[in-house]
């Protein structure tokens, strides 16, 4: 009798491994094996929606039908269910794509994520990739950075630049060599968003770099990513060698009759390497210590030659683009914040995960009625949004709009689009002097604002928290901020005083002083 044959589609995804995925993987092929099945597991990225990892999927009648969260001891049960669909199982979610989690989501980056073989070119073309690519293969570079202009879109790294500027910067310079480097240090606490697309949807962001380096006048990639990312490693590597093989990379790349090379380069695990110039430092070989600007990467980047630096997320949001046009995009989001963020929920958190989603959804939907509120079940405290470096935003303000400069007016910003849920129980004092420690560990050490000013942060903290001098520490406290902030020579320093300044602004009673003594803006 012949073996039923059954495929399934399972992550490979660095969280789902973290959660046993392997191991699952293993017990099912083990368990297919006694029963006679002939099973076919596809690795793929995630759904992100991680409290269900890990999650095995199955296509029945067009949809894919979920089990999870699962461990090693479920897979014979999991085998039954999958050879009889008419079999109840305690772990069957249904169409995953009907979870209401998922089906709140508008996805434009994530939408193959956690559907395709990440290493399969013919999946990816099959799902719709590459479109941008062909099409941008055939137009004027011009064209191209036209197109990126029209959609709005803005660099998703942080500082939410129009992408569109450097482009048109770099490819107006004359050079005998320029360069496209992918920004794929993800160095911000509770940020994953560019780890789950690079390890489940590889091609989108060799497609995206392809399409930049075609339009800036580009030959040569690299991808610098964080050495704390090995399975993004070796998803990268290989789909580079099949994009290769698939005519997307080298001399006639994506048809376009011109070269494009891209390569991975392995960060050495710095915060500071996030920073565009420290970045293009480390690339070179150099300690990362960041570069005065002017110049900027775009006119003197790397190895002297101009260079267009981007996230890993903006890259992704370029095929898209590319494909369905400037002005689709365009109508996702609100006032100048276009399109759509991959939003990723942290911390204490019910239903962590990433969350993909028009601009203009305010934080309380993000955290507590798609995030589920805590895990606990205790009340939020503050959320603090976009990083290390973001602000704490409390209770009160969590009704504000997710955009770039609704963000600003309010002290915060929306970074990478991390959020990291704090409960009732968190010291925000606490959290103040992290924000210092952190950047004392973390300084290139090249500025005198940061590099000492990060230390004294630290101890003006635990000044304040013994009730020394309070009201005289907290102010000076506040010149230390706006000294750090005027006098930092990058971001680092620079946005440091942001979280600082938050939880004072917002919870002075941690510090042990009366909101009126808080000047904090
Ligand atoms: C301390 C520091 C760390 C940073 N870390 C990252 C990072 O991990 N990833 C990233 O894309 N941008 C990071 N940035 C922002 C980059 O300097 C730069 O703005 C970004 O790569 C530009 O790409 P984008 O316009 O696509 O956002 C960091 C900036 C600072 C000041
Ligand atoms: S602000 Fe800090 S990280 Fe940035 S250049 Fe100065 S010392 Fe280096």
């Amino acid at each position: 009798m012949m073996a039923t044959a059954i495929k399934v589609f399972f992550p490979l995804d660095s969280v789902a491994v973290a959660l046993g995925a392997d191991d699952v993987a293993e017990a099912l092929s083990d368990a297919a094996s006694k029963k006679g099945c002939n099973l076919t597991i596809v690795r793929t990225g995630s759904r992100g929606m991680h409290w269900l990892e890990p999650m095995l999927e199955v296509e029945r009648d067009g949809a894919r039908i979920g089990f999870g969260p699962l461990s090693p001891e479920d897979a014979p049960g999991i085998i039954d269910a999958l050879l009889d669909p008419s079999v109840k199982h305690a772990k069957n979610l249904g169409p995953v794509e009907e979870i209401p989690y998922f089906r709140e989501q508008t996805r434009l980056t994530f939408a193959r994520c956690g559907v395709i073989d990440p290493l399969s070119a013919p999946d990816y073309v099959a799902h719709g990739g590459l479109k941008g690519l062909a099409k941008a293969a055939q137009m004027s570079g011009a064209d191209v950075i036209a197109a990126i202009k029209t959609s709005g879109l803005r660099g998703r790294g942080g500082a939410g630049f129009p992408t569109f500027i450097k482009w048109d910067t770099v490819s107006r310079e004359t050079a005998d060599q320029k360069y496209v480097v992918c920004n794929a240090d993800e160095g911000d606490s509770g940020t994953f968003a560019d780890r789950m697309i690079m390890e489940g949807d590889p091609f989108l962001l060799i497609e995206g770099m392809a399409i930049a380096g075609l339009a800036v006048g580009a030959n040569q990639g690299f991808i610098y990513l964080r050495s704390e990312y090995p399975v993004a490693r070796r998803v990268l590597e290989r789909a580079i060698d099949n994009a290769y093989a698939a005519g997307v990379l080298g001399g006639n790349a994506g048809g376009s009759g011109r070269r494009f090379d891209l390569e991975v380069f392995v960060g050495a695990g710095a915060y500071i390497c996030g920073e565009e110039t420290s970045l293009l430092n480390s690339l070179e070989g150099k300690r990362g210590e960041v570069r005065a600007k002017p110049p900027l990467p775009a006119i003197h980047g790397l190895f002297g030659k101009p260079t267009l630096i981007q996230n890993v997320l903006t890259f992704c949001a370029v095929p898209t683009i590319l494909d369905k046009g400037g002005e689709f995009y365009r109508d996702f989001g609100m006032g100048r914040s276009t399109g759509t963020m991959p939003f990723q929920l942290a911390g204490d958190i019910k239903y962590g995960g990433l969350f993909e989603t028009a601009f203009g959804v305010t934080v309380r939907k993000l955290v507590e009625e798609f995030g589920g509120g805590t895990r606990s079940g205790a009340p939020i405290r503050a959320v603090q949004i976009g990083g290390p470096l973001g602000a704490y935003l409390p209770q009160s303000l969590l009704d504000l709009p997710m955009d770039y400069e609704t963000m600003l007016a309010n002290g915060a910003g929306v970074g990478h689009g991390g959020l990291v849920v704090f409960d009732d129980t968190t010291d925000l004092l606490e959290q103040a002097r992290y924000a210092f420690e952190f950047c004392a560990e973390e300084s290139c050490g090249k500025c005198t604002p940061c590099r000492i000013g990060a230390v004294r942060g630290v101890e003006l903290v635990d000044r304040i928290r013994e009730g020394v001098d309070r009201e005289k520490n907290v102010t000076v406290l506040e010149d230390l901020c706006e000294l750090m902030i005027d006098g930092s020579l990058c971001a680092m320093g620079g946005m440091t005083p942001i979280p600082v300044r938050s939880a004072l602004k917002h919870f002075p009673e941690d510090f042990g002083v009366k909101p009126a003594a808080s000047a904090a803006k």
